[in-house]
This record gives structure tokens, C-alpha cells and sequence, in this order.
């Protein structure tokens, strides 16, 4: 078992490019692998969960080209070719190792097929609902069966003719939307889902940039059977999700700046720079440009930071970034509330269990509710040895953490941070070392553009 150390930071690097968006690289993989023709994705993440993606595809009957590979991060540039939306029955079980979206996303393409389909995952995949897309892909025609009452991994899916649907999403899930919308390709007629929380839309960008027609009106989002995703070249921006950790390390650290370059700027994945500017972090974003997915670069400067209340309508658009919100909670001045976020406890783990026992160990008070938490700020934070459960936001979250604690903080299992973010441990050895290229403060000057009128919005 691997592990990683942090301790008090000694610096603020001036810049950082992390790796692609993690939702934007599986779905391109799968959107290639459904088109005819070849498809060139640049950007692509390489971390394990998204390769599984792209294995599972190969296996699928799509023709792979490893085209460049980045020293420490893998392979960011690879050319897919598909044959359209029949795919080719796998020689043996489809491994979808730590990753929710293969397993849901890939469900719903596997349930239009005229083959029979097991998928695996490892030991927490195994234990994550999939119910959630067993009962909409069943009354789309599909069979799918897997073990005890949540549907659990190893899955088996019987692919059918499908019919379409109008389903209500009993929880507000991108990964549940995005596989009845992809098994609506393969249905006949109009199939639509009702969001009760606008979710993170990146399925949706993505038919637009393949040539497929969708609508979204009000909280439905439907798509029309029988459309093939047209080859389509794609360059994926950097994931705001593996940037959040960045943010929050220089959010909390009062006259720091950073800016983080070329990341994706979707607004439905924007809510963590809403939550640090409320808590007092300031923000500019320059050079945004949209090519389907909106994306620039931005700086952040850190300050005292104030507690805030994380909730409602807002969860979805940050789900992956609480863990380290929560960590952004501990160091802020009074009480930060996280509710109406049960989702978490069926994330990689229960994250709610896990920041709070990792935040009590580090001193910190923390009351843990069904739904959320309550995280008492201002304590002085003590390095710890942690575990991460297998959790890569967790082990990830805590070294954060540990760059503003006393002494060392130890995550045990930390080789779990490849399933998202090949490179961590360099860049934290930014932060661990003293980067040279740390850059006085300057006034910040450019681009008011949306984020600042929020910032302005909400400092008035
Ligand atoms: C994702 C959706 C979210 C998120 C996950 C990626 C996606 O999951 O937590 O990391 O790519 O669609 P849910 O849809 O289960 O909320």
C-alpha cells in the first residue's frame, strides 16, 4: 500500500495545469466508440477510471490509436475509431475497476445491444447502487440483473430492442440522466428525463458536438432514438474537479495567488468558485472560450476565509468538490453547514463518514448528519496518519488538509489519486517544496466577466 505525505506549506506555485475532465474524457471515449469514423480526443484524462472506459470500448469492438503520452500523466491524445452504434459482443467481462460513470454510463449503451453483457468492478464499486440504472433501463426493454436489492456489481445486461421513456429521476444524478439519454439512441421515439436538480450537463454538450438532436425544456432533457453520433475531433479542458484542490490551498492562505490554467468553466460544474468566493477568496477568470464546453483560465487569491452553508439546489454542481470544501470549512472562520447531500454516502465511500473522521483526527469538531455536516472552523489543525478508504477525493482532500496542519500528515492508500489525477503528487510538491516560480502579488486587474459580478454580487 502506497503513501503520500503533506506538511505546512512553503509555497504558492504561480501556476498549474492539471489534467482533463474526468466526466468530459469517459464520455468522449464512449461518444467515439459509437460513431463511424475516427475521432481524435486531445486532452484526455488518463487516469484508471477513464482507460477503463477505454478498454471497455476496445472490447467493444472499437479500433484504439495511442497517439501522445506526457511523462508522469499518460496518454493525452488518442484516436478512436467506431462503427457506429452496433457494437461488438466483448470476449469476456467488461472490468469498469473503481468507476461509477463506466459502469452507469455504459449500462445504458449496452442495454440497446442485441448481446449479452457481465460488468465488474472492484470492491467498492461492487458495493454502489445500481438499481439507480437497473429499473429506467428495465422498462426501456432491457434486462439487467445484478446482486441483492441495490443491484450491486457483477452486473449482467441483456440488451433489447428498447422503447422510449419519461422518466423523473428520483435523485439528481448526471451519471443516471446520462444513461437512459445514451439508451434513448437506441429507442424508438422520444425519450425524456426529469431532473429534479439541474445536473452536470456534459452529455448533453457532447450529442450537440457528435450531430445529435436534443431538447431541454424546463427540467426534461430528451433525445430522439436513432441518431449515430457523428465523428467528431474533441479537445477536453482540465478538470475543475482536480483544480478545486488548488483553489481551496490558495483560497485559505490570506495575500496567496494562483492561477489555474485551461480549465473547464461548464456551469454546472462551476459551484465551488461560487462556494470560495462566499467564504472570502476572490477570483478573475481570463481567456474563457467555449468550444462545447466553456473553459479559461483562472487565478484565485486567497483571504481569511468565513464559513459558509452548502445546500439545496447547489449540491449536484459541487458534489465532487465537498470533501475538500469541507477541509475549506475547517480552516474558515465559524461554522460551515453541508446538507441535503446524502449522495455523498454512496460516492467511491460514505464521504460524509470519512471527512469527519479524518477532520476529528485532525482536531477538528464535527457534527455528521444523514445528509451533511456541520464543521466547527478555526481549530488548529494536527497532522495525522489517515486512511482514504480507497477513495481518491478523500486521500487527495486530507493532504490538502495537511498543508496547513502541524507536522505530517500521512495518507495511507494513496495510490487510489491515479484514479483521477495522474500527476498529484508532483503538483503538491509545489506547494511542499517552495516553487520558484512563486510571483509577488499583483493587483488584480482583468476580465471582470460573469465570476467577478458574482464576486462583486457577493461582497456587496
Ligand atoms: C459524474 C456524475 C456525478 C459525480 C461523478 C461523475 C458524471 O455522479 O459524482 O464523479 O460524470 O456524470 P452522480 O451522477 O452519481 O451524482
Amino acid at each position: 500500500m502506497a503513501s503520500l505525505k503533506s506538511k505546512k506549506l512553503k509555497s504558492i506555485p504561480a501556476e498549474i495545469t492539471v489534467p482533463g475532465d474526468k466526466s468530459i474524457s469517459h464520455r468522449s471515449a464512449m461518444f467515439a466508440g459509437l460513431a463511424k469514423g475516427t475521432t481524435i480526443i486531445d486532452g484526455f484524462l488518463p487516469s484508471e477510471d477513464c482507460l477503463c472506459t477505454v478498454h471497455a470500448m476496445e472490447a467493444l469492438g472499437a479500433t484504439v490509436e495511442r497517439l501522445e503520452e506526457v511523462e508522469g500523466i499518460g496518454l493525452v491524445k488518442l484516436a478512436i475509431t467506431g462503427n457506429g452504434l452496433k457494437l461488438k459482443a466483448p470476449d469476456k467481462p467488461v472490468d469498469c475497476g473503481n468507476s461509477g460513470t463506466t459502469m452507469r454510463l455504459l449500462s445504458g449503451i449496452l442495454a440497446g445491444q442485441d448481446f449479452k453483457t457481465e460488468l465488474f468492478g472492484d470492491a467498492s464499486l461492487s458495493k454502489r447502487p445500481m438499481k439507480r440504472v437497473a429499473d429506467p433501463l428495465g422498462q426501456m426493454g432491457a434486462m439487467i440483473s445484478g446482486q441483492g436489492e441495490k443491484i450491486c456489481a457483477p452486473l449482467t445486461i441483456r440488451g433489447a430492442p428498447l422503447k422510449s421513456i419519461y422518466y423523473k429521476l428520483p435523485v439528481a444524478s448526471a451519471q443516471v440522466k446520462s444513461a437512459i439519454l445514451l439508451a434513448g439512441l437506441f429507442a424508438s421515439g422520444k425519450t425524456t428525463v426529469v431532473e429534479p436538480v439541474a445536473t452536470r450537463n456534459h452529455t448533453e454538450r457532447l450529442f450537440t458536438h457528435f450531430g445529435i438532436k436534443w431538447l431541454r425544456e424546463d427540467d426534461c432533457v430528451s433525445v430522439y432514438g436513432g441518431q449515430e453520433p457523428r465523428a467528431t475531433d474533441i479537445v477536453v479542458p482540465g478538470d475543475i474537479s482536480s483544480a478545486a484542490f488548488w483553489m481551496v490551498a490558495a483560497a485559505a492562505t490570506p495575500g496567496a495567488q494562483i492561477t489555474l490554467n485551461n480549465v473547464g468553466l461548464n456551469p454546472t460544474r462551476t459551484g465551488v468558485i461560487n462556494v470560495l468566493l462566499r467564504m472570502g477568496a476572490l477570483f478573475t477568470n481570463s481567456e474563457t472560450h467555449a468550444e462545447g464546453e466553456p473553459r479559461g483560465n483562472i487565478t484565485i487569491r486567497g483571504g481569511d476565509l468565513n464559513a459558509t452553508v452548502i445546500g439545496g439546489s447547489e449540491i449536484p454542481n459541487v458534489i465532487d468538490e465537498l470533501p475538500i470544501l469541507a477541509v475549506a470549512g475547517a480552516l474558515a472562520r465559524g461554522k460551515t453547514l453541508i446538507r441535503d447531500a446524502s449522495e455523498l454516502r454512496v460516492k467511491e465511500t460514505d464521504r460524509i463518514a470519512a471527512v469527519a473522521q479524518n477532520l476529528r483526527a485532525m482536531g477538528v469538531t464535527v457534527t455528521e448528519h444523514p445528509d451533511g455536516m456541520e464543521i466547527e472552523g478555526g481549530a488548529k489543525l494536527q497532522g495525522a496518519t489517515l486512511p482514504c478508504w480507497g477513495d481518491h477525493r478523500i486521500a487527495m482532500a486530507f493532504l490538502i488538509a495537511g498543508l496547513f496542519a502541524e507536522g505530517t500528515t500521512t495518507i495511507e492508500g494513496s495510490e487510489c489519486i491515479s484514479t483521477s489525477y495522474p500527476g498529484f503528487e508532483q503538483h503538491l510538491d509545489l506547494f511542499l517544496l517552495g516553487d520558484t516560480g512563486a510571483r509577488p502579488i499583483p493587483v488584480m486587474s482583468t476580465v471582470p466577466q460573469p465570476l467577478v459580478d458574482k464576486m462583486n454580487r457577493a461582497k456587496s
